[in-house]
């Protein structure tokens, strides 16, 4: 009994000493160079807003929207202000708090240096060292430094807007996972913009993260091997449950889709006569150039077919309590 009490006492020990390192270590992190400053040329200044409001739609997630209007439009006046990720729909351990990007000196990133902005969009870290949960930094580590120094100089171009940001609250373990994600950026990025439709549908859609919302994942929110693209992650906003669609070239995704039809699509939010659920960004990714939305039209078709019908009608978690998409706690061997 009381051999059985030490082994039980030095295996809290161990645990209790494990947690506390991997509380205590900081994420992998390069430092910030605060004195260099990205010059805001007005051609820096319409690219980055190209890549904000349109490539990567950043405001899709940093802004205070009206979910219940079609395309879900920015409240008047809070465009890039931040938004308060409703707990109860993230998915997530805890609340998620999406900056405010505008420059107010006091609750945006006005005071936060150009070097620092660049790190977390491309490297995951905050301007206060902390590795970043939901910001998918991973499909903008590829912008160059010249996309990301246009970014930057366009973020800086916002009308600055009060709104103060809470605090992200991760609990551990999920913590302490998200901590072990961001590499460091450790040499140049040259340009990289390919001028092949189809590798440039490629880029396109990795900035614009098609995958990370229409490939499934599991409980850990890892995707699904061999389902790029296949649909049928749940998002809940408001309260509705929406799954993502099935969109590799199949007939249960849109092998009946033509080029035109994918351009209306994107353009309206409705294919045909049905509306696309406001999770689905449309009303930035609408923004794109027709070159720019055929080149990721021609690079869809090249992805493999996968047959998964999804069960596409919206429902309403109030009235299905039994559905719960939260994400479940990763197993101790997992978080080490
Ligand atoms: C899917 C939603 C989403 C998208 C899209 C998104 N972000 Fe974020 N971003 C977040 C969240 C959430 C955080 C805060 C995470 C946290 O607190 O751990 C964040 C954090 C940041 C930060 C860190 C600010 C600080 O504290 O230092 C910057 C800068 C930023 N985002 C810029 C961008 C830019 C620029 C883009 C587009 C290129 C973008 N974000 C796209 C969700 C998003
Ligand atoms: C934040 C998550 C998210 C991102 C990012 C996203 N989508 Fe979607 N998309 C959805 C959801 C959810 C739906 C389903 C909407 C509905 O059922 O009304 C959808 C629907 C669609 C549809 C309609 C398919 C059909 O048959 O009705 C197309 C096409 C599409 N997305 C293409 C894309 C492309 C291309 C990208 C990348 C540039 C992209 N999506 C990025 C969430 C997302």
């Amino acid at each position: 009994m009381r051999r059985l009490g030490v082994a039980v006492g030095s295996l809290i020990v161990l645990v209790g000493g494990a947690a506390a390192v991997l509380e205590l270590k900081p994420p992998k992190m390069r430092a910030v160079d605060a004195s260099k400053r990205f010059e805001a040329s007005p051609d820096r200044v319409a690219r980055g807003r190209y890549i904000v409001e349109a490539e990567a739609h950043c405001l899709h997630c940093h802004s205070d929207r009206d979910w219940k209007t079609h395309g879900a439009p920015v409240l008047p006046g809070m465009d890039g202000a931040g938004w308060d990720v409703p707990w109860a729909d993230n998915h997530m351990p805890g609340p998620v708090f999406a900056p405010n990007l505008t420059p107010d000196a006091e609750t945006g990133i006005g005071a936060v240096p150009d070097d620092a902005v660049a790190r977390a969009i491309r490297e995951g870290i905050g301007h206060d060292g902390r590795a970043l949960i939901m910001m998918p930094y991973e499909s903008y580590r590829n912008l160059s430094d010249e996309d990301v120094a246009s970014v930057v100089a366009y973020l800086r171009t916002l009308p600055p807007v009060k709104k103060a940001r809470g605090k992200t609250a991760i609990a551990a373990p999920v913590r302490w996972l998200v901590k072990m994600m961001p590499k460091p950026l450790t040499a140049p990025v040259a340009d990289n913009r390919a001028s092949d439709p189809i590798a440039r549908g490629k880029q396109l859609s990795e900035i614009g993260q098609c995958q990370s919302c229409h490939t499934p994942v599991d409980a850990r929110h890892q995707p699904l091997p061999g389902m790029a693209f296949a649909g049928g992650q749940p998002f809940t906003i408001d309260g509705v449950r929406y799954l993502s669609a099935n969109i590799t070239p199949d007939a249960s995704g849109i092998s009946h889709f033509s080029e035109e039809l994918f351009i209306q699509t994107m353009r309206t939010g409705n294919v045909g006569a049905r509306r696309l659920a406001p999770i689905m960004p449309w009303s930035e990714i609408r923004k794109l150039t027709d070159d720019d939305l055929k080149a990721l039209w021609a690079y869809l078709k090249t992805v493999t077919p996968v047959a998964h019908d999804v069960e596409r009608t919206p429902v309403d978690l109030k009235d299905n309590p039994a559905i719960d998409d939260r994400m479940a706690p990763p197993t101790t061997a997992a978080a080490q």
